[in-house]
């Protein structure tokens, strides 16, 4: 399949066909945000449905039944997704979502809205990596080709979602004030109950430590890769092929230092590098 048939593109940006269509983007700008949806913004490999496992039970205090009983692209829906206009109407309040929408693409009601953002970001070079196998395994995304070939693609973003740089840059530069939190991969793997907490807080949630244990044990990468309901192994195998790669593959930070060469890592470094030059937030981790 050609890459016309596998994608439809938008505003610039490519989105798989598979699971979006012009109506569902349409039916993103038309949703109607509410002042407790809190939304998980994650660019693609970042940790999407590791917030999908971590929003409920933040919001519910640790009840595991969402993840025990329902799969997670209805359980804390895409925004720009076709599933979303199917489940919307069962989506008990406080809603949670995830997009991988870049700040432009938001919908005007949500920035007339007092909806709350958690922001997600990974170190580029590990989302490159972790990119590069989903796009072997998910069969309704072009293969990737070679590292190289990949690597040019992601740093052109001639991928889903566009540029990685693009990306951080849209949801660093905004005006949304305490209505954002900024959060990284690596501190969730880091400590994920102090990720947790943090949440809590910003969500107003105050959850006790018992409820904090509880929720980062059942959100860690081991129970996840067991969970059937996130671990999307209810998907058919000629959808996604996780004898080709799983789609909960690795689950760490650092995994880049066993695919960069140092020409590629080189390139990559500078690339980046060039493009944040003139922000004025720094990133959390060496680029070298
Ligand atoms: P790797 O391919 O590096 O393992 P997304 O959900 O945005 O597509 O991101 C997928 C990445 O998040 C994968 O990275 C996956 O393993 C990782 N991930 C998902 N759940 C995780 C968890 N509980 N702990 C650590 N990493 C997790």
């Amino acid at each position: 399949m050609s890459s016309e048939e596998k994608y439809i593109l938008d505003r610039g940006l490519m989105f798989p066909k598979e699971t979006h269509s012009l109506e569902s983007l349409k039916f993103a700008q038309e949703y109607t945000f509410k002042d407790d949806d809190v939304t998980a913004v994650v660019y693609p490999k970042s940790g999407t449905i590791w917030m999908q496992e971590i929003l409920p039970l933040v919001l519910n205090g640790g009840d595991l039944t969402p993840i025990h009983s329902i799969p997670n692209w209805d359980r804390v829906p895409w925004l720009e997704e076709k599933r979303l206009a199917l489940v919307v109407d069962n989506l008990a309040s406080p809603r949670a979502l995830v997009t991988h929408f870049p700040y432009h693409l938001m919908p005007p009601s949500f920035h007339t809205s007092k909806a709350k953002v958690i922001y997600v970001m990974r170190n580029p070079k590990d989302v490159m990596v972790s990119s590069y196998y989903f796009h072997k395994m998910a069969e309704f995304l072009e293969p990737p080709g070679t590292f190289d070939e990949f690597m040019e693609k992601f740093l052109e973003g001639k991928v889903l979602f566009g540029k990685w740089t693009d990306h951080v840059k849209g949801w660093r530069g905004t005006d949304l004030g305490d209505r954002i939190m900024h959060i990284t991969y690596e501190e969730m793997v880091q400590d994920l109950p102090a990720a947790l907490r943090r949440m809590s807080d910003f969500l107003g949630r105050n959850l006790s430590e018992e409820a904090i244990r509880k929720i980062a044990e059942h959100c860690s990468f081991k129970t996840m890769k067991n969970n059937r309901m996130s671990n999307f192994s209810l998907v058919p195998k000629n959808y996604m092929n996780s004898d080709t790669s799983p789609f909960l593959r690795k689950g760490v930070a650092g995994d880049w230092k066993n695919h960069f060469s140092p020409e590629q890592l080189a390139i990559f470094t500078s690339v980046i590098r060039k493009e944040l030059e003139s922000e004025s937030f720094s990133l959390p981790w060496s680029l070298d």
